[in-house]
């Protein structure tokens, strides 16, 4: 090798190095510690104090179908606030009757309801509409009360988690505490019985179904959030953390790739793939059923998901929602054939043990920017 050569080679090396430390450091950056550390759920506004600006801010890490964050806050006054649904935030093609902006709203009510009252509040909840399309869905009254042993940091360290479940049966104990966290209402179907295998199929089939869906996939583009440089100003929607494209992947996508992508049939064949291993893992399905499709039931079922999840983070259980097959018609025509009447499954959840849980990664929007004042 002549010196040219060998400064050539040297030089490429370098750059090479220094490439890969620098896309190395970038997968390993964490948005969500950046941005929400618990320094920042400190706060106040001129009509709501400390606390219950923490109150709210625990609030908004309950999940959201597309992580769109659909609630509003209105402060009537310092006791009394009045829980809605933002019309920008609705996912009108796949949710048209707004059936999981009620869920995920549910969601945030028992969020509300858990870190008041380890702050010591009372919260009383009475739903005021009977349109899943009304603006102002939830009332609530809050007074003071004895504080209550509730762990906050369990939602804070609750997550959607997707990959690396095991593949062994839930324990009957673990199925009875998630049972009575619903109320009752959560049917457990074991990873390699029939009926877990027909789930997975609607999971995939409707996965696949929704994927041809042009419209469905604007809307899911709208809400992704590959560059940081969005997730750091909408702060909502999916980063490629949430969506669990890690590593030198998550890095290629968010340097290279935008929302047009999501509509390429290149994008959708991955998902395919990773829907398809994924539900090879676990430990098989918990469905979450009501007893109508009332607002008032839909709200319920939202509060007694977000009671399971809790559970689940402090059992290092993995819950993942696939909803595709309660969106998509073929799906739900299949999903109530199989189930019994009376029966209307509201979640079809993946589960399966965890040897670690990992660190939550979905972004959220500060208080100031949900309420009203
Ligand atoms: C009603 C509802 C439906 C959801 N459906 C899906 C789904 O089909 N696939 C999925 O991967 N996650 C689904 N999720 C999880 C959300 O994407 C997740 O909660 C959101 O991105 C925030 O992330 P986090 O749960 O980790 O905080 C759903 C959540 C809710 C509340």
């Amino acid at each position: 090798m002549d010196r040219r050569d060998f400064l050539k080679k040297s030089a490429a090396a370098t750059i090479v190095t220094m490439g890969s430390s620098l896309i190395l450091s970038s997968c390993r950056r964490n948005l969500r510690s950046e941005l929400m550390s618990i320094d920042n759920f400190s706060g106040k506004t001129e009509k709501l104090d400390e606390n219950f600006y923490k109150i709210l801010t625990y609030a908004s890490l309950a999940p959201s179908g597309h992580n769109s964050q659909p609630w509003s806050v209105k402060i009537i006054s310092a006791n009394e606030w009045i829980v809605g649904s933002d019309s920008n935030r609705w996912l009108p093609e796949v949710d048209g009757s707004n059936r999981e902006v009620m869920l995920s709203i549910g969601a945030f009510v028992e969020n509300i309801v858990q870190a008041a009252s380890s702050f010591g509040y009372r919260v009383e909840t009475t739903i005021i509409t009977q349109n899943s399309f009304d603006p102002d869905v939830v009332k609530l009254i809050i007074s003071k009360s004895k504080s209550l042993d509730v762990s906050l940091q369990r939602i804070v360290a609750r997550r959607t988690v997707k990959s690396h479940m095991l593949s062994k049966e839930l324990k009957i104990s673990d199925v009875n505490d998630f049972s009575k966290s619903v109320d009752g209402r959560l049917f457990y179907f074991p990873v390699g019985t029939d009926h877990a295998r027909l789930m997975d199929n609607e999971a995939v089939e409707n996965y696949i179904l929704q994927s041809d869906h042009k419209k469905a996939m604007e809307e899911l583009a709208s809400w992704v959030r590959f560059k940081d440089n969005d997730a750091k100003k909408f702060r909502d929607g999916l980063t490629t953390d949430g969506m669990e494209i890690t590593g030198l992947a998550g890095w290629y996508v968010r340097h290279f790739m935008d929302k047009k992508d999501v509509m390429t049939k290149a994008f959708s064949d991955k998902g395919i793939e990773k829907i398809r291993a994924q539900v090879k893992e676990g430990a098989g399905w918990l469905v979450i059923t009501s007893d109508g499709n009332s607002v008032k039931d839909l709200i319920e079922t939202g509060r007694r998901f977000q009671r399971m999840a809790l559970t689940a983070r402090e059992k290092m259980i993995a819950i993942h929602p696939m909803t595709q097959a309660l969106e998509e018609k073929q799906g739900q025509k299949n999903i109530k054939e199989n189930h019994g009447a009376g029966m209307i499954p509201q979640f079809m959840l993946r589960v399966g043990y965890l040897n670690k849980y990992p660190d939550p990664v979905s972004l959220r929007r500060p208080v100031e920017w949900f309420v009203k004042t």
